[in-house]
């Protein structure tokens, strides 16, 4: 499968950049994309996003930025500069946060896809209250995902869960971006809102996020062989 058809995006979270590195090589950049995130970015720096990118990989660097519009601004200019293919900030940051990650990408003549977490995959009612945001989940999901849609963001990042509401408010070109997936039969972990990879892909995501279920799996070349077969058969 060419990753450029293929919706799975590998989440390489390793606190080393030799497993990372040694798991994407046996991945392939044709299959699949992959995300680096926090914990492997802190440890490593841009130097191993660049060389994952040289390496022909399209990079979701995941580093939900939040901090003024300015300061936001500018980090996804830096990570624009890296050459990867999706960048992500929080919607939480707000209208003014989101006009300036986008507008300073704008001005980038090749610049990444600009997506907004909504509310994270994490997350239940419960934990909404404790943060001073009433409503339901969706309720607060859906407002953040309009909020970023207006102002002109390529997509979100929701829960398979909230895929369909969101999809009828904003149309078909908005990018769906899914974690929190599960094939049959795996682990919850941290997880809360999780569906499996083929049901997310019927409601309507464009790319599916998983990590575990292939890093941390005996065979992750078997795990991600499965996980194709029940997206093609699904
Ligand atoms: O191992 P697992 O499949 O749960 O990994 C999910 C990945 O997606 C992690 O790298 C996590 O940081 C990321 N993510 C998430 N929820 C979001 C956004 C990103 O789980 N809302």
């Amino acid at each position: 499968m060419n990753s450029s058809k293929s919706p799975l995006i590998i989440a390489l979270d390793f606190a080393q950049p030799e497993r990372a590195m040694a798991l994407a090589k046996q991945l392939g950049c044709k299959r699949c994309r992959i995300k680096i995130g926090k914990e492997l970015f802190t440890r490593s720096g841009p130097a191993l996003v660049e060389n994952l990118v040289s390496l022909g990989f399209e990079v979701f660097l995941d580093l939900k930025f939040h901090d003024i519009p300015n300061t936001v601004a500018r980090a996804c200019l830096a990570a624009a500069d890296l050459g990867v293919w999706m960048i992500n900030v929080h919607a939480l940051g707000g209208r003014n946060m989101l006009l300036a990650a986008r507008e300073a990408l704008d001005k980038r003549q090749l610049r990444p896809l600009l997506v907004a977490v909504t509310i994270l995959t994490s997350f239940e009612r419960f934990d909404l209250y404790a943060v001073g945001l009433h409503g339901l989940l969706d309720e607060n999901v859906l407002r953040l995902a309009c909020l970023s849609h207006n102002c002109g963001l390529d997509g979100v990042v929701c829960s398979a869960h909230e895929i369909v509401q969101i999809r009828r408010a904003v149309g078909s070109h908005f990018k769906l971006v899914t974690p929190g997936l599960r094939p049959a039969g795996f682990s919850k972990d941290d997880q809360k809102r999780v569906m499996t990879p083929a049901e997310a892909l019927k409601l309507g995501a464009n790319y599916l996020v998983i990590g575990r279920p292939v890093t941390a799996a005996p065979e992750p070349l078997l795990a991600l062989s499965e996980i194709e077969a029940s997206i093609r058969d699904s």
